[in-house]
């Protein structure tokens, strides 16, 4: 039988953060996934009986479909079994990439509609990053608007990358156009965004309107929004009350179709 995971070679390490690296690596021209999705990665690790086993978590692909490299942003947990080590790769590290990507995270188990809302904390912002430089996310969608709450404004990784330079890309700019949207959150400082507030949760931000008065767009509906949800399990349970509430309904598998969709991000690493 053959092994459920191929290996891969790392090119980049990014260090945003004593919290949060990013690194991309070979693809197998044979791995396909749909954007949003996640799959297993990991590392051979010596057991403490001096065996080699691979120990491996789950990521939100943060790559597009369409590209040629792979990338993962990661967490770093001190004293995680994976990102502890992981954490230290460098380029020219192999790394193991499992072989059937999957997920909940789909453009398509959505309605076609007017905002598109990429709900994410922490490093629940990763499938966003794929979603967001997939054509079809544009023709699907008015608006999207990334989403991103973290605790300290040094965590807001690829605010650049998503403010900027994406809508500079020289496929996908035009696409783009100005339907993209960043909405960053910062609980544990001050923190200011294009000259408003932005400081505290998101789910407070969405539920009081103050996210869409910020962004100066339409109140949230269900009629016409949608929504993706990635972040703990706390923070999908307090954003799935509140899209409940608001008469928002839940893609109820992977195959049909809601007003939202959510996934746990993976962060016990
Ligand atoms: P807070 O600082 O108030 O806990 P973490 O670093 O723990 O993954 O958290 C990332 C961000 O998600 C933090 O800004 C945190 O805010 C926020 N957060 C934590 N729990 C929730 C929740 N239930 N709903 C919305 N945001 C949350």
């Amino acid at each position: 039988m053959s092994s459920p995971f191929g290996t891969e070679t790392v090119l980049d390490v990014h260090h945003w953060t004593d919290a949060y690296f990013s690194f991309t690596t070979t693809r197998d021209p044979g791995f396909r996934f749909d954007n949003g999705q996640f799959v297993m990665i990991g590392l051979e690790v010596e057991q403490p009986d001096g065996r080699v086993k691979p120990l491996m978590r789950a990521y939100s692909v943060a790559s597009a479909n369409w590209e040629e490299e792979l990338e993962f942003f990661s967490i770093k947990v001190q004293d995680g079994p994976l990102t502890s080590r992981l954490q230290h790769v460098k380029p020219g590290d192999k790394i193991l990439v499992g072989r059937k990507p999957t997920g909940t995270l789909l453009i398509s188990d959505l309605h076609p509609g007017r905002n598109l809302y990429l709900l994410g904390t922490g490093t629940g912002l990763a499938p966003w990053l794929s979603i967001i430089k997939d054509p079809e996310t544009y023709e699907r969608f008015e608006r999207v608007i990334v989403c991103h709450g973290v605790r300290h404004i040094a965590d807001l990784a690829y605010q650049q990358h998503i403010n900027h330079d994406l809508k500079q890309h020289e496929f996908l700019g035009e696409l783009i156009g100005d339907k993209l949207l960043y909405y960053p959150a910062v609980t544990r400082e001050p923190f200011t965004h294009e000259g408003r507030d932005h400081r505290g949760r998101l789910t407070d931000a969405m539920a009081s309107g103050v996210m869409m008065q910020n962004l100066g767009i339409e109140p949230l509906d269900a009629e016409h929004d949608r929504a993706m949800i990635c972040g703990s399990p706390a923070m999908l349970a307090d954003f799935r009350t509140l899209l409940d509430g608001r008469g928002f309904q839940a893609s109820p598998r992977i195959g049909s179709l809601g007003t939202y969709v959510f996934e746990r991000a993976f962060v016990e690493k």
